[in-house]
């Protein structure tokens, strides 16, 4: 008895002084693995007599049980002063001064996002935004996008599906950017005037369509809007951001469902050494028409849509592509470069970050 008891005490001090996971793991073979004390130990037990059994029996069992809690306790331990060795070795230091000066550049996408704000501004706009996961009520009911609508089709439009409704709305990556009009019409009391920069997203993909691009809407309510105010808006706005005086607009009969008229703006450009500089007429001997935004005078429905009267209010709202126009005026052609994150494109197109544009400096300067 005393034997298994000073074999046992010897044990579990071993165990409790090892400091490493092999020498423990040397001891539990030497002690319960198949030729191990312990095993040896249990396996005379077989050639016992009922009374010698009942005798030792449970010292035994007990010292096989003691051995297997030490062993599963150190190893517990060791374990966690490993992990805990590893964090204090690769510890960073995130207060250390920087050895390089950051080296990122402005992306062209928030270069023309800050020029427009900088355009906008000027004339009395506020900057909006709104989520880009949306429900299909504001994306598309609100506006006047009819149930059958194409625009709803699944083709178009990333839907989340029956596993996320909010309110009992089906959610979506919204489509466009008009939905910030409702939040702000819904929201605000007229006089309205907002751009809303951002993100937009469609199931479509090729050198001129990525899954994720960028628009930005504009959106005035006020009282006694009419075409004439959309239209000095978009060439102010043109000649401000393609810093030319000879911006040429052609006003197009178009159809969205929240427009009404609805028109679609051409600009025209001229070629240059094989280029399409935007500015002159597109019907100039060496110019062309180049399809640039949808705009249009909100639909009453949609006024009505957000509590509005829209005997009383009226506006205009437009609708473009911030990537399409970061094309036009810095000449890129692929819009899914934009997105591959390819530091060559990026210090090529990238602006620094002091390049702030402002009016007086050119906005894109
Ligand atoms: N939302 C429209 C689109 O994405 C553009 C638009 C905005 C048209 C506002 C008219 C008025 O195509």
């Amino acid at each position: 008895m005393t034997e298994i008891t000073s074999l046992k005490d010897g044990l579990v001090a071993d165990i409790e002084s090892t400091d490493t996971l092999d020498a423990l793991e040397a001891l539990r073979v030497g002690a319960l693995g198949k030729s191990g004390v312990v095993t040896g130990l249990l396996k005379t037990l077989g050639a016992m007599t009922p009374e010698e059994r009942q005798a030792k029996g449970p010292a035994i069992h007990e010292l096989r049980e003691s051995v297997t809690a030490a062993i599963t306790a150190r190893k517990a331990a060791l374990e966690t002063a490993a992990l805990d060795a590893r964090l204090a070795a690769e510890r960073l230091d995130m207060t250390l001064p920087a050895e390089v000066a950051p080296q990122g550049s402005v992306h062209p996408v928030s270069q023309v996002m800050d020029e427009l704000a900088e355009i906008f501004a000027d004339l009395g706009f506020s900057v909006a935004t709104g989520p880009e996961i949306e429900d299909d009520w504001r994306n598309f009911s609100a506006l006047n996008i009819p149930e059958t609508h194409p625009a709803r089709a699944m083709h178009d439009t990333f839907y989340f599906g029956d596993n996320y409704q909010v309110d009992g709305k089906a959610m979506l990556l919204r489509t466009h950017t008009s939905p910030v009009q409702i939040r702000t019409m819904v929201s605000e009391a007229p006089p309205i005037r907002i751009i809303a920069p951002g993100r937009v997203y469609r199931s479509d993909s090729d050198a001129t369509h990525t899954p994720m691009f960028h628009q930005v809407e504009g959106l005035v309510i006020d009282k006694g809007i009419t075409l004439g105010h959309l239209k000095w808006t978009l060439e102010t706005f043109l000649k401000a951001y393609f810093e030319r005086e000879d911006m040429v607009l052609r006003l197009r009969p178009s159809y969205f469902p929240f427009t009404e008229p609805s028109v679609e703006v051409d600009v025209g450009f001229t070629w240059v050494n094989g280029q399409r500089v935007m500015g002159g007429s597109g019907d100039a001997e060496n110019g062309g028409w180049m399809e640039l935004l949808g705009s249009g005078m909100v639909h009453p429905a949609v006024i009505r849509n957000c509590g509005l009267d829209p005997d009383e209010w009226q506006g205009f709202a437009f609708g473009v592509g911030v990537d399409r126009l970061a094309m036009l005026k810095y000449g890129m052609n692929d819009l899914r470069a934009f997105f591959d994150g390819d530091l060559r494109w990026l210090r090529h197109y990238g602006f620094s970050a002091l390049d702030v544009p402002t009016l007086s400096g050119g906005v894109g300067a």
